[in-house]
């Protein structure tokens, strides 16, 4: 690889991140139920209706896998906590075991020299919520703000810095909107009141943490570039509708206390009852925002009702999910949101990488090539003044990548699906080597 720890200023922060439900094994320890479980369940929805029961197992290995986080000289871990393995009803009883587990595993970051960077939400909730209505009752804010009391309550004390949900755009659009995640909806009012819920919760999970002491905290949102697919001014609506609904909306919200008016065009009319009270809950003061960048999106007009747009298959190289790689849009993104929002707030890229079809044995340069081309990405927007503090590589293994099972895979480091067996990827070498100098 090209890039070197010296490109970057010092103290600037290197990681990788998982997320629970991807890696842990839900099947241990007392963990409730949750939506993935029986979404994955449930025909069609996900590749080989795969789940996250055993996963790569880190719930038992995570001590194997936090030395691997180490050896590559990585300075932090980005993990999350799984709301069901704490309380497997989401509400009332906790789950011993689950707190004891993210009890032992921070101690294991600190032990090896990582800061512990937490997540409270990556997207598991417990299906006794989901049965109330998930993301879609305004309660929501009330029951994450009380798991995140019950969780940080243990371990808010030694983690570097924390954030309540990784990327509200999934939770609330993917999953209520496209359908593509748990809990699969279809549906406007479910997606406009989720995608409203999503930062209500984020507010008040912010005020949990801020009263237990805590410091460092922020938000992670993933940005995707939207691109008009041809020169025509329908087809620039349509990618500035997708931009607004998809960068926009959450950005708005979280540092203007406001929604766009181009997204409220559309999902005005199925805003849950008062939101517009909400916004200064919404927009409690952070120390720093996470951005997550993969890809960009060709965008072009159709037919249809709101948001009458469909995307166009794109011409440049792509990943083994059918990503095109953009390393553009990570800087225009860096730059974007430090102009527009965050005016000087640290940020940190808190998720880059891509999906490669890699076999043991085999070097995967495709993902040398993306993680140099987005860290150049990066680069650029440090020297030119945007204060990105860090860059966190997706992911350290193979893992559950949600409806798309267990074949797409992420990992600097591979594992075996059948015997668990973790090999260290020749990225993981590279970023190895590259993180010494
Ligand atoms: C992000 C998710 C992460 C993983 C990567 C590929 O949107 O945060 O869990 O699925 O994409």
């Amino acid at each position: 690889m090209q890039f070197k720890r010296s490109d970057f200023p010092e103290g600037f922060l290197f990681s990788a991140a998982t997320s629970s439900y991807q890696i842990e094994g839900h099947g241990f320890g007392g963990a409730g139920l949750t939506h993935w479980d029986t979404f994955a369940a449930t025909p069609g929805n996900v590749v080989r209706a795969e789940h996250g029961q055993v996963a790569c197992d880190h719930y038992h290995r995570f001590e194997e896998d936090l030395d691997l986080a180490r050896d590559m000289g990585l300075d932090a871990y980005r993990f999350s906590t799984s709301w069901a393995r704490v309380m497997p009803e989401g509400r009332g009883t906790v789950n011993a075991q689950g707190l004891d587990f993210y009890d032992r595993l921070v101690d294991a970051m600190l032990e090896r020299g990582l800061k512990p960077q937490a997540t409270l939400y990556h997207w598991e909730l417990p299906a006794a919520l989901a049965d109330l209505g998930g993301w879609r009752n305004p309660d929501i804010s009330h029951w994450l703000a009380d798991f995140a009391t019950v969780v940080m309550g243990r371990i808010g004390d030694r983690v570097f810095s924390a954030v309540p949900i990784n990327e509200p755009f999934c939770v609330g659009w993917l999953s209520h909107f496209e359908g593509h995640h748990a809990p699969g909806m279809r549906d406007i009012r479910s997606t406009a009141h989720a995608m409203h819920h999503v930062l209500t919760g984020h507010g008040r999970a912010i005020q949990a943490m801020r009263a237990l002491g805590m410091r460092n905290l922020g938000a992670v949102c993933n940005f995707e570039y939207a691109a008009p697919a041809d020169d025509s001014p329908d087809a620039a609506a349509s990618a500035r509708l997708y931009d607004g609904i998809y960068n926009r909306f959450f950005m708005d919200g979280l540092f203007k206390g406001s929604y766009p008016a181009d997204v409220l065009e559309g999902m005005g009319p199925y805003m849950p009852r008062g939101w517009q009270e909400d916004f200064d809950l919404i927009g409690q003061p952070l120390d720093w925002l996470g951005l997550n960048y993969y890809t960009r999106q060709l965008v072009k007009p159709n037919d249809g009702a709101w948001p009458c747009f469909d995307f166009v298959k794109g011409p440049l190289p792509k990943t083994q999910t059918g990503w095109e790689i953009y390393p553009d849009g990570l800087h225009h993104f860096l730059s974007w949101v430090h102009e527009t929002y965050t005016k000087g707030l640290p940020l940190f890229v808190t998720e880059n990488g891509m999906a490669n079809d890699d076999l043991p044995g085999r070097d995967d340069m495709e993902r040398m090539a993306y993680l140099d081309q987005h860290l150049a990405a990066a680069r650029r927007a440090l020297e030119e003044g945007v204060p990105l503090q860090g860059y966190t590589f997706w992911s350290l293994l193979d893992n559950y990548e949600w409806a798309l099972g267990y074949e797409k895979r992420f990992g600097l480091v591979h594992v075996d699906f059948d015997t668990l067996e973790r090999r260290p990827k020749a990225s993981y070498h590279a970023i190895a080597r590259a993180l010494e100098t």
